[in-house]
This record gives structure tokens, sequence and C-alpha cells, in this order.
């Protein structure tokens, strides 16, 4: 999918090695008038780009004092500053609470400060997770009647998150915190923002495969197709009953790409994207990705491929506490960016399950 709109542009991309950073390099690199100075750790998924006459990449932390150094340097001949680094992986942020703190607040709020020195536009990747659960959640024999107590609005929803020993939380308190501190510079200091919350956005290149290209747990997607590869049973946390909306990549990138070119309808707004249409529970998932992974292997024995139910503290330890239902309302980037999701969740299952296998299979 290649960028129409976005030009002339010089950006800052913190985070860009990752896997929101490289599909947002692919929309942006092609049009030589824009210029992308980007950091990561990593570089695995943007080598293709390393050699782009209009990409200069630092393979640094951002929050050395050298890259600190560089960025407030380069800050102020820039358009944008896009901030995606980040700890993502729910099965770190109960066992490694301090590293999510820190990778997520702490190394954070720097950027934040030089964005409001030099009144740039700071775009804040932040997280659905702040949403924590929904009010239905607390009602005895919940059945979700009343939309007015789990459907998410990003400007009038209440962030709702559960005690602090369950340590879930310490990622969507951190980037809540994060939000919390971009619109107090933006109140205070008048800085440009805009805070981005996506939704379960699934592609190729989201996340590792255990054993192969990383350690521990993925997100679902990479669990299940773990699973499937290696034709080990997919494991529903606690039933399988929690929901998501998933929205594809390219769906996502679309509303990305028309935020960065409309900086007149998006500048100073939160917008959570996501897909209202795709709405699962992980059981439902795990059958969907089963029989798709018959399909895409010929082999019918998927289809019946084993799916066993574990509790949440077996699968990611204590303080392991789910967020029950995502559902977003979608009329403010409608409404204001003529933006949509198109992309149904069979399409979307079936393009990124055989990135999967064409990647990792024979590994
Ligand atoms: C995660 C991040 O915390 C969010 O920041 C991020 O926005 C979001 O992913 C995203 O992809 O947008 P979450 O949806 O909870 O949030 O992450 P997953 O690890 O993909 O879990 C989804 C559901 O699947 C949870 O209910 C989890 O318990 C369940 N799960 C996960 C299984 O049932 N089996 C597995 O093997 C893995």
């Amino acid at each position: 999918m290649k960028n129409k709109n976005i030009k002339n542009k010089k950006y800052i991309i913190l985070g860009c090695g990752g896997y929101l950073g490289s599909h947002l390099l692919e929309r942006i690199l092609p049009d030589e008038s824009n210029q992308v100075i980007g950091w990561d750790l990593d570089k695995v998924r943007i080598e293709e780009h390393l050699s782009s006459s209009n990409f200069i990449f630092h393979e640094q932390d951002i929050n050395s004092n050298d890259a600190l150094d560089k960025i407030s340097e380069e800050i102020q001949s820039v358009d944008v500053v896009i901030h995606l680094a980040a700890i993502a992986n729910p099965s770190e942020y109960n066992t490694k609470p301090v590293d999510v703190i820190n990778a997520n607040f702490i190394n954070t709020y720097k950027i934040v400060d030089l964005c409001a020195k030099h009144s740039k536009w700071l775009i804040f990747f932040s997280t659905s997770e702040v949403y924590g659960r929904t009010l239905s959640s607390y009602i005895d024999n919940n059945e979700y009647k009343d939309e007015s107590l789990f459907i998410l609005n990003e400007d009038t929803s209440p962030l709702i998150m559960g005690p602090i020993s369950n340590q879930r939380w310490s990622y969507a308190c951190s980037k809540q915190l994060m939000e919390r501190y971009v619109f107090a510079h933006h109140h205070e200091f008048n800085m440009p923002f805009t805070i981005i919350r996506p939704l379960n956005a699934f592609g190729p290149r989201m996340d590792y495969i255990p054993g192969v290209d990383g350690e521990g747990i993925p997100r679902v997607l990479a669990c299940f197709m773990s699973a499937l590869m290696k034709r080990e049973p997919l494991k529903l946390v606690d039933g399988g009953t929690a929901r998501r909306t998933i929205i594809s990549i390219h769906d996502f990138m679309d509303a990305i790409e028309l935020i960065l070119s409309n900086p007149s309808k998006s500048i100073n707004e939160i917008f959570q994207i996501g897909n209202d249409k795709n709405e699962v529970t992980m059981k439902e998932l795990a059958e969907m990705m089963r029989s798709i992974y018959a399909d895409i292997t010929g082999d019918q024995s998927y289809r019946e491929h084993p799916i066993d139910i574990v509790s949440s503290t077996e699968f990611y330890g204590e303080g392991y506490e789910d967020c029950d239902r995502r559902m977003p309302n979608l009329n403010k980037i409608k409404e204001k960016l003529g933006w949509e999701p198109k992309i149904n969740l069979d399409d979307l299952l079936v393009e990124t399950m055989k990135y999967y296998h064409a990647a990792y299979a024979n590994k």
C-alpha cells in the first residue's frame, strides 16, 4: 500500500524498528520529499529501508545521553515527532513491571519535555489498554446489555484499572500517565499533540515466534500461530471469553496516513483506531485460525487442532487481570478524517497467517 498523501515532511520516529514503525516507514519513505530520522534498538524489521537516502537510522537506546543530545539537536528542524517506543507485551506487565514503567513512562516523558520546549507536534502512540476494564464487567451476571457501559469513546469514557497488586495494569497506568503528561503540556505550554490508541492491529511482522526469533510469550496472534506451526495445543486463557476487536494493519496505517496529512484536523485530538465490525472472543479467534490454517496448509486435521483451557496464573503468572472487552465508537475519526476500516477479520487473518507460515513454518 503506497502513501499518496504524506509529502515534504521531516520526521523523528522513536521506535521506528518495531512492528508499527516498520509499517509506518513503508508509508513515508517511498516519497523522497519526506525525511525520517529514526531510533530503535532493533533493525531486523526495517533492513530494506536502511539504504534509503531519506532515512537516517540510529541503533541506540533513546534514553541514552547521546541519543537525547542528538534528538535535542534534530528536533529543531523536524515537523513531527512520532513516539512509538514501548514495551507492549502483556506477558511482561505482571512479570517485569519495573521495566514496563521505566520504558513506558520514565524513559518517555523527556521526549514530551523536548517537544514542548520546541513547540513540535508530538504524535504519541498510546494504547486501548488505558480504558482498562469496562464498567459492564463489574456488574453481576453481566451480559453487556447496556452499550453505554462498555462502548469506548476517546473523550468521555472513564479509564478503569484494577488494584495495584494486579500488575497487569503497570502498562496501562504508565501509558495513561503519559497521555496525561502530554495533555498537560498542551494545556500549560500549548504543545501540539495527537494521541493514538490502537486496538489490536494484526498484520505481518507483529511480534515473534518463541524459540525462533524471540523468547517469552508474545501477543495472542503469535501465540496461536506458534502453537499451530509447532502442532501444540492452542491455549485459551481463562476460557477464552475475553473479546477483542481486530483491525488490519493496512486499515490502521491508512488512518495514520490521514492523521499525518491532515494536521489541522488531527492536532490536539485523541483518536482510537480499531475495527468495531471485527469483534471476536479469543475462543472464536482460536477456532477461526485453526480452520484458516487448514486451508493454508491443505492439512485438514488442523480443523480439529486441540484447544486447551489454561488459567491466567498458569499462563502469565501472578498479577494478571484481563481487559474484558474493547469496543470502540469510531464516529470521531470518521467525522474528522473520513476514515473507516474496510478489511474483514477473515481476510486479515488469511493474509497475516500466510505471512507467518511463509516466514516461519520451515524454521
Ligand atoms: C495487548 C497490549 O497490551 C496492548 O497495548 C495493545 O494495544 C494490544 O495488545 C494490541 O495488540 O493492540 P491484549 O489484547 O490483551 O493487549 O494482548 P494479547 O496478548 O493479544 O491478548 C489478547 C487476549 O488473548 C487476552 O485475553 C489473552 O489473555 C488472550 N490469550 C493470549 C489467549 O487466550 N491465549 C494466548 O495464547 C495468548
